[in-house]
């Protein structure tokens, strides 16, 4: 099966449609409930989400809301960030990590990455906390784990909360803990293409802290607290019932979709050992949420690829030093400046693969061929 992209007919570089097509049948019975239940917010669906999400992270609780973008504003908030305050994030990442500080007012402290995970690098962390700084944002990038444990120490040194980034991360692991109970905060996003996805948006902050979820079930929601009043201002911030059943539906097999995406990431560096220099390291509990190789010829690699038929993608092209909004926020990032301009992801959805491994294995191989020809 070929999919038509533009006028060129391709292999995707992802493509959430066709997780639909797994669950459509269970997703069509589910929108006809919820829409014949007549209740659209905050209801059975959202709280079954919510409590077999916590289950599965490994957390008391889970607050659902309408964005991952959102789940990191409203984490900051919730564990005390204030305007002004200084929170230190990474260099290399989707920017919403660094909009959701800046739409709380706080001030972003943009630091480097390193290999070979190219998460935040303590070090640079670090460097960079001051008298202001309030928390930390590690991301876990392309599913595999920041070093939250060695940041865990400079926040109980320094008082600060780390609140984890897991839009990349569902499912993942640091030793046996999931990724999401390590910091105060686990903030997920999920974004259609996301290991575990709604069809459209929607979000969800994993804690262990009943004060912190009390004041994220109250933020989501007017800020109207357990009470019926609201002590403090909040916003709309609530998944709704149709993105929660759609997640209901996934969710058991998470576990399953991730356990196949660790296995085309291992299959890949078998079958690319000749070019273990350009590959994406092999960790135990990443879930290869992306699989970005390093390349210095990229734009070359990605048009003789496309040629054959095979879509790839950059994550990311633009380090946050590149975003005119975001500059004057940025230390030093020499290590996420090489990603941004090396980093060339190959598809890694199961659904893709599992169709198309051979076919992108050997047109990889042959552009790779052709380029050390060239
Ligand atoms: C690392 C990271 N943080 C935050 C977000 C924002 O999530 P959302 O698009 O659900 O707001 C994303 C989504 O792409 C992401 O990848």
């Amino acid at each position: 099966m070929k999919y038509k992209i533009g006028h060129s007919t391709s292999i995707p570089a992802a493509n959430p449609k066709l997780r639909f097509e797994v669950f459509r049948k269970k997703m069509m019975e589910a929108t006809g409930k919820v829409l014949d239940g007549g209740n659209y917010i905050l209801g059975e669906e959202v709280e079954n989400f919510e409590k077999h999400f916590a289950q599965f992270i490994g957390t008391e609780y889970c607050i659902a809301v309408n964005s991952g973008t959102d789940a990191i504003s409203l984490s900051l908030l919730a564990v005390g960030v204030k305007p002004e305050d200084e929170v230190i994030t990474t260099s290399l990442t989707a920017p919403a990590t660094v909009s959701a500080i800046l739409n709380i007012g706080a001030t972003p402290v943009i630091v480097d990455v390193e290999a070979p995970e190219y998460c935040i690098s303590t070090e640079a962390v670090k460097a960079a906390i001051t008298i202001n700084t309030k928390a930390i944002v590690p991301v876990h990038l392309h599913g595999y784990a920041a070093p939250v444990k060695e940041l865990a120490h400079l926040a109980e040194k320094y008082s600060l909360h780390i609140i984890e980034d897991c839009a990349q991360a569902h499912g993942a692991k640091m030793g046996d803990d999931k990724l999401g109970s390590l910091g105060i905060c686990g903030a997920f996003s999920f974004y259609p293409t996301k290991n575990l996805g709604c069809m459209g948006d929607g979000g969800a902050i994993t804690t262990n802290d009943p004060s912190i979820a009390q004041k994220l079930y109250a933020l989501r929601n007017y800020g109207i607290n357990t009470e019926g009043v609201i002590k403090s201002n909040g916003k709309n911030s609530r998944m709704d019932e149709l993105q929660a059943a759609y997640l209901n539906i996934q969710l058991p097999d998470l576990e399953d979709y991730n356990k196949r995406r660790v296995f085309y990431a291992k299959a890949y560096a078998v079958r690319f050992k000749d070019y273990a220099d350009l590959l994406p390291p092999i960790i135990e509990g990443a879930n290869y949420h992306q699989y970005p190789i390093r390349l210095t010829n990229r734009d070359d690699f990605r048009g003789r690829l496309m040629e054959k038929g095979i879509a790839t993608n950059i994550h990311y092209e633009l380090t946050m030093k590149d975003h005119p909004n975001f500059v004057k926020y940025c230390k030093n990032i020499p290590n996420a400046e090489y990603a941004a301009r090396h980093f060339v992801s190959l598809p890694i959805q199961p659904e893709i693969l599992d169709v198309h491994f051979e076919e992108i294995v050997s047109k990889v191989l042959l552009t790779l061929r052709e380029l050390q020809a060239y």
